[in-house]
């Protein structure tokens, strides 16, 4: 189970590089006026945490695997190479830190997805189907 989180897991690194890059040359869907000011911020806080989640996760994933002597796979097909070797002090710093950040990432998602169907479902507002469609 643990090679087969590791081998899906490490595509994120590429996949988030490819969405920031995608991110800033394509602007997202502005927020609806009936949100206030404070919300839109919560919501952008929101946002940037996830984007920092899908950075930390995997780069103390790595480092965690890394740390104990074990590799870093791709997708069953090439391993990232090690920039770290056997390190005991490393590995009881991200240990915890991989741990413990993927629950909260977990906690994030569900209140992320949990707002989308909020503003879907009871604010009746456009949020959820400007995942589809620019507007
Ligand atoms: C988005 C990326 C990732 C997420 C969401 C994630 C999530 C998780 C979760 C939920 C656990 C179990 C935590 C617990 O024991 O309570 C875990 C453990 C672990 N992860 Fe990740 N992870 C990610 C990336 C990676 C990467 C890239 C690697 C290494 C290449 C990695 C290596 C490990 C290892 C070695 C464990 C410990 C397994 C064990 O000893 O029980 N993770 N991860
Ligand atoms: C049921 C699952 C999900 C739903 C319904 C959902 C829905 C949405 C919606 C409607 C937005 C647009 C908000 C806006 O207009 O500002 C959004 C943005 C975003 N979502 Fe999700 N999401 C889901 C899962 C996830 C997951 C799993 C992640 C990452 C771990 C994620 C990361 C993000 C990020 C980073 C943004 C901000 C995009 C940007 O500003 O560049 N979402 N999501």
């Amino acid at each position: 189970m643990i090679t087969l989180h590791k081998n899906i897991a490490t595509t994120i690194i590429f996949l988030v590089l490819i969405r920031m890059f995608w991110r800033y040359t394509h602007p997202v869907p502005k927020l609806p006026d009936t949100m206030s000011p404070l919300m839109q911020k919560f919501a952008h806080v929101g946002h940037l945490m996830l984007y920092l989640m899908l950075l930390a996760l995997p780069i103390t994933g790595c480092l965690f695997s890394w740390s104990a002597g074990h590799p870093a796979p791709v997708l069953y097909l090439f391993e990232i190479p090690r920039l770290v070797q056997d390190n005991p002090e490393l590995l009881a710093i991200v240990k915890p830190l991989h741990i413990y950040l993927s629950w909260f990432a977990g906690l994030l998602i569900l209140g992320h997805a949990g707002a989308a169907l909020k503003h879907h479902f009871i604010d009746k507002d456009n949020v959820l189907l400007s995942m589809l469609k620019q507007k």
